[in-house]
């Protein structure tokens, strides 16, 4: 039977960094029609109601009705370490990161870890990410599990690294190749799940592994490979010692055949101008991680940059400091600031819907609400909490009434989530 979600609702007729807040779609009293894990129509309420009579009615009132949210970065094995003190990336990685990564050696403990990570994602509305897992083949195996358990569209891959990190967290060239061939063969398009090729960064992997990895995605090129870029200075300064005959960091992962379109690079914050016209000119996508780049005190990423390639939004969970992508439009907002420009509303929404959809090449598929499109859906209460209900009553448009959302709302202003067609919670 069919389901009439009716609420406010907003989409997306095209990209607001191109077209400005026109951009947007906005119905007041609106329904979105779901049938067979699918939205079949977008329309006004009553002419909804009255041509599907027999449809399952969720009346959610004023609350507003959008497309789930997309992490487009995150290490779902960092949830444990989230918020720890002190450190700078290289630091924070020796210090937090891969001790924890160790323990994914024990796939008890990545299922746990998947299936808690998951869970809090949901809550917060985020209905796919894309994921690094650890090394450790196992850890792949948990994350696509629990996503396929919960019926969620979700990117993930076998993280590898062949120098620069612990023992116990290194493969080799040949193992990583053989390893991730093997998952992709076994996840890859299996119901709602993508596996994506995943050399950790060029610090922790030799040229032979990187240049492995291109010889996978040429054998796989429909899926997408994902790795960090231009993070921390120091980082940089690192890439530079290690591959000294490199142009730069960005030439780092194109000598081995890892930039072209389907590439996603997290962070891209200290790019040259020669790095963001090979990016532009590649048609790769960059995912902006705004949380993570304040808390490890990365920098402040060029957002002009959105109209003029894909970029998608992201936690960086646990570079990130929070699993909440609310939390995140919000530090994008500020970073924004920083950098001299004000992000509309409706491009921070977008930015974590259809940019991220579109930074991980299924904008067709999901981050929007369209017949045809898959039916992930977050419902937002748009006054959670009496400061931003107080916030929103002299409210005059859709974007007055959200913004205090983006800024100051959290899992509380999760009122409903669909994912793949099924409601997932009690409104
Ligand atoms: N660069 C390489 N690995 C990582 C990681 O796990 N987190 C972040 N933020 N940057 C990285
Ligand atoms: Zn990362």
């Amino acid at each position: 039977m069919a389901d009439l979600l009716l609420g406010q609702v907003l989409s997306y007729a095209a990209d607001p960094f191109l077209a400005g807040v026109e951009a947007a779609r906005h119905i007041r009293n609106g329904a979105v029609l779901v049938d067979a894990g699918r939205i079949v129509a977008v329309g006004e309420a009553a002419a909804l109601k009255t041509a599907h009579p027999q449809a399952r009615v969720h009346d959610y009132g004023s609350q507003l009705i959008s497309a789930g949210f997309i992490d487009a970065h995150v290490h779902y094995p960092q949830t444990a370490m989230i918020a720890s003190w002190g450190k700078r990336l290289i630091d924070w990685l020796n210090t937090y990161t891969f001790p924890e990564e160790m323990r994914f050696a024990d796939p008890a403990y990545a299922d746990e870890i998947a299936n808690r990570y998951l869970d809090l994602v949901l809550a917060r509305g985020t209905t796919t990410v894309c994921s690094y897992a650890t090394i450790h083949p196992a850890s792949v195996d948990a994350i696509f599990t629990a996503a396929q358990k919960r019926g969620m569209r979700l990117f993930a891959g076998k993280t590898c690294m062949d120098r620069n990190a612990p023992e116990g967290l290194c493969d080799t060239a040949q193992s990583a190749y053989d390893d991730s061939k093997r998952l992709l063969e076994k996840w890859h398009g299996v119901d709602r799940l993508s596996y994506v090729i995943t050399p950790r960064f060029s610090p922790t992997s030799t040229p032979e592994q990187l240049a492995a990895m291109g010889a996978l995605w040429r054998e796989y090129p429909d899926c997408l490979m994902q790795t960090h870029l231009s993070e921390q200075t120091d980082e940089i300064a690192w890439v530079k010692e290690l591959f000294p005959q490199s142009r730069d960091y960005l030439d780092t992962y194109e000598a081995q055949g890892l930039l072209r379109e389907g590439a996603v690079y997290g962070h891209a914050i200290h790019l040259t101008e020669r790095e963001k016209a090979r990016l532009i000119e590649a048609g790769a996508s960059l995912v902006h991680c705004p949380t993570s780049n304040t808390f490890i005190g990365s920098g402040l990423f060029d957002m002009g940059l959105a109209q003029r390639l894909r970029v998608g939004l992201a936690t960086d969970t646990g570079g990130g400091s929070n699993f909440s992508m609310l939390r995140t439009m919000a530090a994008a907002y500020e970073v924004a600031q920083l950098r001299g420009q004000s992000l509309h509303p409706s491009q921070l929404w977008w930015l974590a819907t259809q940019g991220s959809a579109r930074a991980l090449r299924c904008e067709d598929r999901i981050g929007n609400l369209a017949p045809g499109m898959e039916a992930d859906l977050v419902v937002i209460d748009l006054a959670s909490t009496p400061a931003i209900e107080q916030a929103t009553r002299r409210a005059e448009d859709l974007w007055q009434a959200l913004f205090p959302t983006i800024m100051m709302g959290d899992d509380r202003a999760v009122a409903d989530v669909w994912v793949g067609g099924k409601r997932r919670t009690a409104a």
